[in-house]
């Protein structure tokens, strides 16, 4: 058993608290704001009830997870720090400052950037060797991957420690040589993101054809065959050939995203607003919650080898 400090009680937070309890840890969990507080157990409860695991608070997963009023509280006493707060420099920095002021020197500390480089993450420390990347998916619980990555300064012991702790847990643990902005999970996605806004831009479809084209075909491909394992079963030929036809076409973009200005010019910033690229009408939270969740244990139970 490990005892985990999280600095940020919110989505990742409490959702990261959940898959290190599940897994037998002890948590802690700080938040700055006291409605994120008040409303940590009830976020907690449904989340372990999707991990089909006793769901109350005393039980025993449950009980494993504690509140702390103070960062002291996730700071000290314990062998880990997770840092769950917004993605913004400073804000890191500050928290990452004021965690080294009360954590002991050498506890590791985790960082859950999602694409900020490490190394920059780390320039506000007086111990950086201690700093990981360790970058969960949403909802950590669920989702088996997790992508660890060094700063500069990182002590490769702490990046050990972390692949082991993660790996014994059950999480699928991926490694990388070198930090970079993103991971490799993310500059995946936005790749795929921008494309999608760029074929919206052009006037080719509208964003319901862009979700169904994901969902029926490479949704449902790549969660058997990565895009490696894919291109060499097409061919490499064929991969280059369609990549010279077709890499002249693809968005490289790197300022200007119409497609997200227009809406949010008019405070349409999607679930939170009632209305995004597409419309969000009262339910349509739950349902799509629900619909994810569903979705990704279905595949999770699936075999990922079939008998020849
Ligand atoms: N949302 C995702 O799908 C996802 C996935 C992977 C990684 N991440 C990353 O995880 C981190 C957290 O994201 P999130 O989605 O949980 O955000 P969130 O806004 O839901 O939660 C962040 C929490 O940090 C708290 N906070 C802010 N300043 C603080 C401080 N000084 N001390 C303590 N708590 C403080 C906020 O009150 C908030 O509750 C970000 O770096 C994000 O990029 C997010």
């Amino acid at each position: 058993m490990t005892r985990f400090g999280i600095v940020g009680g919110g989505l990742m937070g409490h959702g990261i608290a959940v898959a290190l309890a599940k897994a037998g840890h002890d948590v802690a969990v700080h938040d700055v704001d006291p409605r994120t507080m008040a409303t940590f157990h009830h976020r907690v409860g449904p989340a372990l009830a999707q991990c089909g695991v006793p769901s109350s608070r005393s039980g025993p997963i449950g009980a494993r997870i504690t509140t702390a009023s103070t960062l002291d509280g996730v700071a000290r006493e314990v062998d880990v720090i997770v840092e769950a707060v917004p993605e913004r420099l400073e804000v890191k920095h500050q928290v990452l400052a004021a965690l080294e002021a009360a954590a002991a020197p050498a506890t590791p500390i985790w960082t859950n950037t999602s694409v900020l480089s490490i190394t920059r993450v780390a320039e506000a420390m007086a111990h950086p060797g201690r700093l990981a990347g360790v970058h969960w998916w949403n909802p950590p619980y669920l989702i088996p991957l997790v992508e660890v990555a060094p700063g500069a300064h990182t002590d490769p012991r702490v990046l050990d420690d972390a692949c082991d702790l993660l790996t014994a847990m059950g999480k699928t643990t991926v490694r990388l040589r070198r930090d970079v902005p993103g991971f490799v999970g993310n500059r995946l996605q936005f790749a795929l993101v921008r494309e999608a806004l760029h074929l919206l831009d052009q006037g080719v479809c509208d964003p319901e054809t862009i979700d169904t084209v994901m969902r029926s075909s490479l949704g449902l491909r790549w969660s058997a065959v990565g895009p490696m394992e894919n291109a060499d079963y097409i061919g490499l030929e064929l991969t280059r050939d369609i990549l010279r036809n077709l890499a002249p076409h693809l968005s490289t973009e790197g300022e200007a995203f119409p497609s997200l200005d227009k809406p949010l010019n008019e405070a349409r910033n999607g679930r939170s607003t009632g209305e995004g690229l597409l419309p969000w009408p009262p339910g349509k939270e739950t349902e799509v919650a629900r619909r994810l969740g569903a979705g990704i244990r279905r595949n999770l139970a699936r075999p990922t080898t079939v008998p020849g």
